[in-house]
């Protein structure tokens, strides 16, 4: 039997060069590998306040990015969230066996508090049990995400074995899974941060859905520093070290050697060797995702198929659950 493999997006924008090379391009590969699940999470999106047209859009272009980048519904279950009620009850259960001490900790939750941000959902305070609800549902082993994710896989592993002690063996307990390589990609304008699918400035952002054009324009003007010195430092020259992870990962090549062949150029060669890898690996993604989206009925039938094999795994776990809860 092979191993279960589950990850998810939130579609709160459209899906980013960061998505892609922190995580989408680590599943492809892993298609043959496990018994994969990879889903649409849109339940999610409504943490934040969007209107339902922008989730319902953003929804759709998610999944068309998923079959463009190569996620293959023949070998995985590609599915939407909503489509499968199964999870909003698991998180019911799981809530029931979360502390507000681990809620409490919880990094995105947090940070918006100290930013002094009014109106908090509960939703936001509560959402990563949804995501272990994703998790748990279908007995994963592994859950491949970027760094910023990883908290969330471990608060699941937590409460599987919570529940687990509390009620006896239930849940599988997963394992996060962080690649190496493009594991963190950063902002082109504020290399500190992540480039964010829901950033304000889209100048700090490459969408998969971004034009030829529009990847140099932005490639231009992303920050590098004045000391004209091709190196990877995160710490004093932290631009230039993202664009040398991005075409490492984009090019497939260590970035020692990236280094190594960019050396004694100055900082225009560097650009112009992270524009080239860049719409190397968007432009192809950029078309098939025309097409899903010209082809509308044939995405959405791909979602319902999806679903309909997610749900009955989901319906057997809710229901293992639900009756070592003494729920009738
Ligand atoms: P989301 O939608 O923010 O991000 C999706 C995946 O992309 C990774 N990622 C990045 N990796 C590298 N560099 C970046 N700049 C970058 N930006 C995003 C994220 O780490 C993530 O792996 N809560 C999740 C979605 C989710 C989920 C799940 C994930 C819902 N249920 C169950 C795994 C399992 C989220 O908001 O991801």
């Amino acid at each position: 039997m092979k191993k279960v493999l589950y990850s998810a997006t939130k579609p709160t924008g459209i899906l980013t060069l960061g998505n892609y090379l922190g995580a989408i391009k680590n599943w492809l590969p892993l298609q043959d590998e496990y018994s994969c699940y990879f889903c649409v999470a849109n339940l999610h999106a409504h943490t934040v306040e969007l209107s339902a047209s922008y989730v319902y859009d953003r929804t759709l272009q998610q999944l068309a990015l998923f079959l463009a980048c190569g996620l293959d519904p023949k070998k995985s279950v590609i599915y939407v969230q909503s489509q499968v009620k199964e999870h909003s009850e698991l998180m019911w259960l799981l809530n029931c066996n979360t502390m507000m001490g681990e809620a409490n900790r919880m990094t995105q939750y947090k940070d918006k508090v100290a930013k002094g941000v009014k109106s908090l959902s509960t939703a936001l305070y509560t959402y990563p049990v949804l995501m272990a609800a994703d998790i748990l549902l279908y007995n994963s082993n592994v859950v491949p995400v970027g760094e910023d994710q990883v908290q969330h896989v471990e608060l699941a592993r937590d409460i599987a074995n919570r529940f687990n002690h509390r009620f006896g063996e239930t849940f599988v307990v997963p394992k996060a899974m962080v690649g190496k390589v493009g594991a963190r990609i950063k902002g082109l304008l504020d290399p500190t941060t992540k480039m964010g699918k829901s950033d304000d400035d889209p100048n700090n952002v490459i969408f998969l859905t971004d034009s030829d054009e529009e990847i140099t324009k932005k490639i231009k003007r992303a920050v590098t520093d004045s000391l004209n010195n091709i190196a990877y430092d995160e710490q004093n020259q932290p631009g230039v070290s993202n664009l040398l992870s991005i075409i490492s990962a984009c090019e497939n090549v260590p970035i020692e050697e990236v280094v190594k062949s960019l050396n004694g150029q100055g900082y225009g060669a560097l650009k112009k060797r992270a524009t080239e890898a860049v719409i190397s690996v968007v432009k192809p993604i950029r078309e098939k995702f025309e097409y899903y989206m010209n082809n509308k009925d044939e995405l959405l039938n791909i979602a319902l198929l999806g679903a309909k094999k997610a749900q009955k795994v989901a319906i057997e776990t809710i229901n293992k659950a639900k009756s070592a809860m003494g729920l009738i």
